[in-house]
């Protein structure tokens, strides 16, 4: 009997120095770890690349990196422009103001700095705003994520309007902003979809995201064609369509701007984009037999 409550007593003892070495194994591999991962203050940076040159690569593979050429030659460029553009004009546009035109030449394209702020704890990565929120700062998909704006379209909520921008663009904070493609082979597991869905079925997301864009592409080919076919008419007979005519052109074609600029091709909300393509169908059915 003593015997046996000694021995739970050693046994026990030594349960616990174990458990201490293996916490302090713990402690030490963490301090080891967290040393590594220590974050040089930032303050003084301005070279990212020296440093970042992974991160540096992909954020040059994308038109982030080019920004700023696209108003060389745009139509109607003013002082909005460089604030979605250009890395100060954004600086400028979170403070409520716009730059000034007269230093346009010395501007920058929408670098590292743009969102981040090296040495800046207001939110985590030094970004300028929170991850959740920077993209649509100067991007528009959230609002056909929502499904809004289309006139004549009722509200048609993607189920991924509460994810976030970054979650399925910068899944492993790649600065190339492109999915891990699920029908992609050369994604390796876990791509970006199954990523969050955790049922584990690469298959049936690799065949959902694919069809998304063919739904998209069968419906919105016949669509461009109409309307090219439908400006050329007008090009030669300008006053081909009554006032009303011209209108029902003007929100055809503001409704289609909505989802053709998204660039998506139907993956951010294919429900919305259908019932867009819908409604456009029927009224270019309208013009058209009106111009025959
Ligand atoms: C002298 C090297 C060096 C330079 C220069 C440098 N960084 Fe870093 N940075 C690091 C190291 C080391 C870490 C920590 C490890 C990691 O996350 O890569 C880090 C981490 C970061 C992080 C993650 C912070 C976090 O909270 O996890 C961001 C964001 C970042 N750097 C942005 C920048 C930007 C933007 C620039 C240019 C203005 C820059 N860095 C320049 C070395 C550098
Ligand atoms: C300061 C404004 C600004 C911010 C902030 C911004 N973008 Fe962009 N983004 C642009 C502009 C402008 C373009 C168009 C580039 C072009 O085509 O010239 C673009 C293009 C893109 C593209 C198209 C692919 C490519 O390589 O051009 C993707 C995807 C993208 N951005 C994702 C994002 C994501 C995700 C975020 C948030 C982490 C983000 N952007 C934040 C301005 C911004
Ligand atoms: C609110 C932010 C914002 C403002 C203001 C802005 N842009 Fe952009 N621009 C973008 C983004 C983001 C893209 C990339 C397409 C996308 O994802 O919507 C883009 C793309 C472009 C493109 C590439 C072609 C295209 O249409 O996709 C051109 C050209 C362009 N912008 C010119 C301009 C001009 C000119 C102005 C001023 C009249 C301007 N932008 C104002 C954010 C903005
Ligand atoms: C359009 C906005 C944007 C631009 C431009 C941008 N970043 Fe980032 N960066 C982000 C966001 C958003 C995150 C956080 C991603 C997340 O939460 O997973 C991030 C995260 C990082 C991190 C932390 C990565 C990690 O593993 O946690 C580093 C380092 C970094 N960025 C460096 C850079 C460098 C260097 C550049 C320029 C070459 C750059 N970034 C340009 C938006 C941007
Ligand atoms: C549920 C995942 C998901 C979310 C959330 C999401 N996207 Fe996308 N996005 C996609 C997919 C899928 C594509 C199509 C990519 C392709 O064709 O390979 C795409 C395409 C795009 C493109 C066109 C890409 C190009 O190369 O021109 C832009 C720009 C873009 N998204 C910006 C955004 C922005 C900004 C947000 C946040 C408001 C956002 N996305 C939210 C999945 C998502
Ligand atoms: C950041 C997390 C996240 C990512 C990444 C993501 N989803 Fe989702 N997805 C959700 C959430 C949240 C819902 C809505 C809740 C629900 O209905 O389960 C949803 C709903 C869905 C639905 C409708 C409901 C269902 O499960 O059938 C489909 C289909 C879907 N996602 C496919 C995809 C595909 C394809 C991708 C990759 C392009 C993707 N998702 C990427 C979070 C995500």
């Amino acid at each position: 009997m003593a015997y046996n409550v000694r021995r739970k007593i050693i046994g026990k003892a030594f349960v616990f120095v174990a458990l201490q070495a293996i916490a302090a194994v713990f402690f030490l591999i963490n301090g080891i770890l967290a040393q590594e991962k220590s974050i040089p203050n930032h303050g003084s940076f301005t070279d990212c690349q020296m440093c970042h040159a992974e991160k540096y690569k992909m954020w040059e593979s994308t038109g982030h990196s080019k920004t700023i050429n696209r108003l060389v030659e745009a139509p109607g460029v003013n002082a909005d422009c460089y604030s979605c553009h250009t890395t100060e004009g954004f600086a400028a546009k979170l403070q409520g103001n716009k730059v000034d035109l007269a230093q346009k030449d010395s501007l920058h394209t929408v670098t590292c700095a743009a969102c981040h702020k090296p040495g800046s704890g207001d939110n985590p990565k030094m970004l300028v705003r929170a991850s959740d929120k920077i993209c649509s700062e100067c991007h528009s998909q959230r609002t056909v994520l929502e499904g809004k704006g289309a006139k004549g379209v009722e509200d048609t909520r993607s189920f991924h309007s509460g994810v976030s921008c970054v979650s399925c663009h910068m899944s492993e904070a790649n600065h190339d902003m492109k999915l891990f493609r699920p029908d992609d082979p050369k994604t390796p597991d876990p791509d970006t979809c199954t990523r969050c869905h955790n049922d584990n079925n690469r298959k049936m997301r690799a065949k959902q995201l694919p069809e998304w864009q063919e739904f998209y592409k069968e419906a919105m080919d016949p669509i461009e064609a109409d309307m090219a076919a439908i400006s050329a008419a007008i090009k030669e007979k300008p006053d081909l369509l009554n006032a009303d005519l011209k209108e029902k052109l003007n929100t055809v074609r503001a409704n289609l701007f909505i989802i053709q600029r998204d660039g998506s091709r139907g993956a951010h909300n294919l429900d919305y984009a259908l019932e867009i393509m819908a409604l456009a169908t029927k009224d270019i059915k309208i013009i058209k037999a009106a111009i025959k």
